[in-house]
């Protein structure tokens, strides 16, 4: 057997210091040539990659056939992100594309004619949340789609993806944020499932994506997003959560690991980045003497948006994983997501890379869809009579934590704005590059 020496190199620590070199090369290179001062946010790049996107995709995406609904999130989101999300032009296409995916049975599959599954029913659903308009709304069946979600939990607590499917940490996320989002979280959906989210609570304090399995930020966003919604995070250990999610922030690069000695992506900036604020609430939603800090949020915002700006854009429009990749519509919504949750602090106060410009939408912790748009989806939802359901009513609505934190943010807004309007001396907060920042 091959004895490590300590110090030695491996495949893992050679991949690690070439990620390093690449990226710092890419800082060397903006300050050397004093563009620090103007590092921007390539918006009508983006913009205009993206558009292209979403009225067609090149041929080499045939093999995500299934997962078409994801692609229309991926990309209003980001657009929406950035500003760009021309309700008129796009909603009622989207909203009858998505409606070809929806399975009589209930749910969404990855296309026409596929079988439903969690992952694509959550796309559906956020992406027609973002469409924001009633038409939109009233595509689903949620009549089905609880029935959907009800054969989808499994015995020990968690939900299989699809019929006779692998259960995994997703599967919580994805039905409790669909059930949440369509106002159908109920007592008997959320039955066992903070028990199952805490069995996978592992030894480093993240969350693994089965009982038994290494801690990862994504399925560690997915647990804790489903617990914080359902206003039953206290099922966990935050302290140690707490713990293992500062640490996946790297110290050259700025920007996350999903796990220990793995590389940086830029796709963590929101799995990991919206832990943050996650965990704020989860501490706020347990209680007790832990005082909360209301000036940081336990990471560094500024390298990570340096991270992104810098290392991450493509020249060609789009974001991608790191140097040496090509962008993709996954990296470019959850790089430009994780952004938007590192330029607000819980205050709702701003702290940005570059100037104004780059300052993106805000983006709702839950539901990763704008907060205007969780808002307005909210107030439907509100309007409709109790969902009859095999001759009763059901007793569900939104998660009582997505709902509280909704408020919050909505209320610190409306005494911002009065804060900076003319009148006021007070004024909204901003950041600016490498230097000084809120
Ligand atoms: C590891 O890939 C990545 C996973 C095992 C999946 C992570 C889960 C998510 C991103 C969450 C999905 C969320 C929803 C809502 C469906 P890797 O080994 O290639 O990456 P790594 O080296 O960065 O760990
Ligand atoms: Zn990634």
């Amino acid at each position: 057997m091959a004895v490590q020496l300590e110090g030695e190199a491996t495949l893992t620590s050679e991949d690690q210091h070439s990620t390093e070199d690449a990226v710092l090369a890419l800082f060397k290179h903006a300050f050397l040539n004093n563009a620090a001062q103007d590092i921007s946010l390539q918006r009508e790049l983006h913009r205009a990659w993206l558009k292209k996107g979403l009225v067609s995709l090149p041929p080499n995406f045939a093999g995500l056939d299934a997962s078409r609904p994801w692609f229309v999130f991926w990309i209003t989101h980001a657009l929406e992100l950035l500003g760009d999300y021309d309700e008129p032009h796009w909603s009622y296409q989207v909203a009858g594309f998505i409606a070809h995916c929806q399975d009589p049975t209930g749910g969404f599959a990855g296309g026409p004619q596929q079988l439903p599954h969690l992952a694509p029913t959550y796309a559906a659903v956020s992406a027609l949340v973002v469409a924001g308009t009633e038409a939109a709304y009233k595509v689903v069946d949620r009549k089905a789609m609880y029935g959907f979600l009800m054969r989808m939990k499994s015995p020990d607590g968690g939900f299989k993806m699809h019929d006779e499917g692998e259960t995994d940490m997703r599967g919580c996320y994805c039905a409790i944020a669909t059930a949440s989002m369509l106002h159908m979280l109920s007592d008997e959906l959320l039955e066992g499932v903070p028990e199952y989210i805490s069995r996978c609570q592992t030894w480093e304090g993240g969350i693994a994506g089965e009982e038994g399995l290494e801690a990862h930020g994504g399925y560690s966003y997915c647990g804790l997003a489903a617990l914080c919604i359902a206003g039953k995070a206290d099922a966990l250990d935050l302290h140690s959560f707490l713990k293992w999610a500062v640490h996946k922030q790297m110290s050259h690069e700025g920007g996350f690991q999903g796990r220990a000695n793995k590389l940086v992506d830029s796709c963590y900036s929101f799995w990991q980045g919206a832990i943050f604020p996650l965990l704020h609430e989860a501490f706020r939603q347990k209680g007790g003497s832990m005082p909360l800090p209301d000036d940081h949020c336990w990471f560094s915002p500024q390298p990570l948006q340096m991270y992104l700006l810098l290392a991450c854009q493509h020249p060609n429009g789009g974001l991608r994983d790191k140097p040496g990749k090509s962008a993709d519509f996954y990296h470019t919504c959850y790089a430009l997501s994780g952004m938007a949750v590192s330029q607000y602090d819980v205050q709702g106060n701003t702290s940005i890379v570059g100037d104004i410009h780059n300052l993106l939408e805000r983006t709702d912790i839950y539901y990763n869809v704008l907060v205007e748009k969780a808002e307005r989806r909210s107030a439907y939802f509100n309007s409709l009579p109790p969902l009859e359901i095999d001759g009763r009513s059901l007793q569900g609505g939104e998660g009582p934590g997505a709902v509280a934190w909704r408020k919050r943010v909505l209320a610190s807004r409306r005494v911002q704005e009065v804060d900076a309007s003319p009148s006021s001396a007070i004024g909204r907060k901003g950041g600016y590059a490498g230097g000084d920042v809120e």
